[in-house]
C-alpha cells in the first residue's frame, strides 16, 4: 500500500519524506488555508515547493466547478510540475473534466466519494485515483471501511486501473484496516503515519537492551 500524507504543512511533508517511506501527497482547500497559503500565485508556488521535497505523486485541487473552468485550471496545474496530479470534485462536470484528462494522459484524483456509485463512474471516466472519505462517514455512523471494502470488489470484478486512495484517515487503525482489505494507497495525517511505529514493549525493550549493554560495559 502507498503511504501519501494528507497535508499542506511542508515541515510535516519534509519529516514523513525524511522517514524514507513516504510515496506521494494530498492536499485540498481547507488544507492550505489551514497552513494560512492564499491568493492564486502563493497556492501555485506551493504546490510546486511540496513537489520540490516529494518524489511522488502530489494532489492539486481545482476550484471550479463547471467543465471548461475544471479543464483551463487543471491543465495549468498540471503544467507546473511532472508529479501533479489534477484533484476534481466528484460532480457530474467533475465526471467530464476526468475524462477529458485521462484522455490527455494527465493524471488525476477523484474527491468527495462517499458511495460505490461515484466511485464506478469515476473509474469508467478513467480516473487515476478516488478518494473515498473514510472519517467522514464514520463520523455520520455510517462504516468508511465498509465503502473501501465494496469499492475494492468491484474495482477488481472488472480489474478497473483506477486505484482506491483511502482519504479522511483520522488515527492508525484506519491504516491498517485499509491494508487488509487492500486499498491501494492511503491518505493520512503525520500523527497517524507515526503511530504506527508506537509499541510500548518496543520502548521498553529498548530501554532495557541499552541498560544491559551499559551495565556490560560500564
Ligand atoms: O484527503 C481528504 C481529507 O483531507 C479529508 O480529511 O479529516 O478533513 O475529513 P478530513
Amino acid at each position: 500500500m502507498k503511504f501519501f500524507i494528507d497535508t499542506a504543512n511542508l515541515k510535516e511533508i519534509q519529516e514523513a519524506n525524511d522517514l524514507g517511506i513516504l510515496d506521494g501527497v494530498t492536499t485540498n482547500p481547507s488544507l492550505m488555508a489551514k497552513e494560512g497559503i492564499t491568493g492564486k500565485q502563493n497556492i501555485l508556488d506551493h504546490y510546486v515547493a511540496i513537489c520540490n521535497i516529494v518524489d511522488g505523486p502530489v494532489s492539486a485541487e481545482v476550484i471550479s466547478t463547471d467543465y471548461a473552468g475544471m479543464v483551463l485550471e487543471g491543465e495549468h496545474l498540471a503544467s507546473l510540475h511532472k508529479n501533479i496530479v489534477v484533484k476534481i470534485p466528484m460532480i457530474p462536470e467533475g465526471i467530464k473534466a476526468i475524462k477529458y484528462f485521462s484522455e490527455k494522459g494527465i493524471e488525476t484524483n477523484c474527491t468527495l466519494v462517499f458511495s460505490a456509485g461515484q466511485a464506478l463512474l469515476a473509474a469508467k471516466a478513467g480516473a487515476t485515483y478516488i478518494s473515498p472519505f473514510l472519517g467522514r462517514l464514520d463520523d455520520i455512523s455510517t462504516n468508511g471501511l465498509d465503502l473501501i471494502a465494496q469499492i475494492r470488489l468491484i474495482y477488481d470484478n472488472y480489474a478497473f486501473n483506477t486505484q482506491i486512495l483511502a482519504a479522511s484517515i483520522r488515527h492508525p487503525m484506519h491504516i491498517i484496516n485499509c491494508a487488509e482489505i487492500g486499498s491501494d494507497v492511503m491518505t493520512g495525517p503525520l500523527s497517524a503515519i507515526k503511530a504506527l511505529a508506537k509499541h510500548p514493549l518496543t520502548d521498553l525493550g529498548l530501554q532495557q537492551f541499552l541498560a544491559d549493554h551499559a551495565k556490560g560495559n560500564s
